[in-house]
């Protein structure tokens, strides 16, 4: 996506969400999007793709990222993520109150701990918006918050 004006965390989240409708998750039926902003105000998307294998899956933000780098870009600004849980009949399972499903989730969805180092390796401290299945902004963290004391060579 072509660079904007300044988008705000609601309308980044909403990105969010319009991607994870082309998450490839039979398996968890959990899909997940993710919107990756570069400095220059550029946005990349990315969803999950499952694997038979479970193991070899892909999460959201990792293909937006490696989308990012791969179109040349190396300087990141902010992410936000979303996940929806669908149920059996392929429908979304949307619920506010959050006894029945994650509530990791309906708060705001941040990053498996895999994310977090390979986003601190090429984006280092960006600002991690964790949207709702709603479109709302939950949380927001900085991501050295969310990976204290980080692995890292160099600057
Ligand atoms: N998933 C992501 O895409 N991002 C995360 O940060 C956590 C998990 C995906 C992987 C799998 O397809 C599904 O969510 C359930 O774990």
């Amino acid at each position: 996506m072509p660079a904007n004006d300044s988008l705000t965390r609601e309308e980044l989240v909403h990105i969010a969400i319009e991607v994870s409708k082309n998450a490839v998750a039979p398996h968890s039926c959990f899909h997940v999007g993710a919107a990756l902003e570069t400095d220059d105000g550029t946005i990349f998307t990315g969803c999950n793709v499952e694997s038979d294998s479970y193991g070899l899956t892909i999460c959201a933000e990792r293909v937006a990222l490696t989308k990012a780098l791969s179109e040349g870009a190396r300087s990141f600004n902010r992410i936000a993520i979303i996940g929806i849980q669908h149920g059996g009949d392929g429908k979304p399972l949307i619920q506010k109150d959050a006894t029945q499903f994650s509530v990791e989730s309906h708060s705001g969805l941040g990053p498996c701990g895999a994310c977090r180092q390979l986003l601190w390796d090429h984006c280092r401290d960006i600002e991690v918006i964790g949207g709702t299945p709603e479109g709302e902004v939950g949380r927001v963290w900085r991501l050295a918050e969310l990976l204290p004391a980080a692995f890292q060579i160099g600057d």
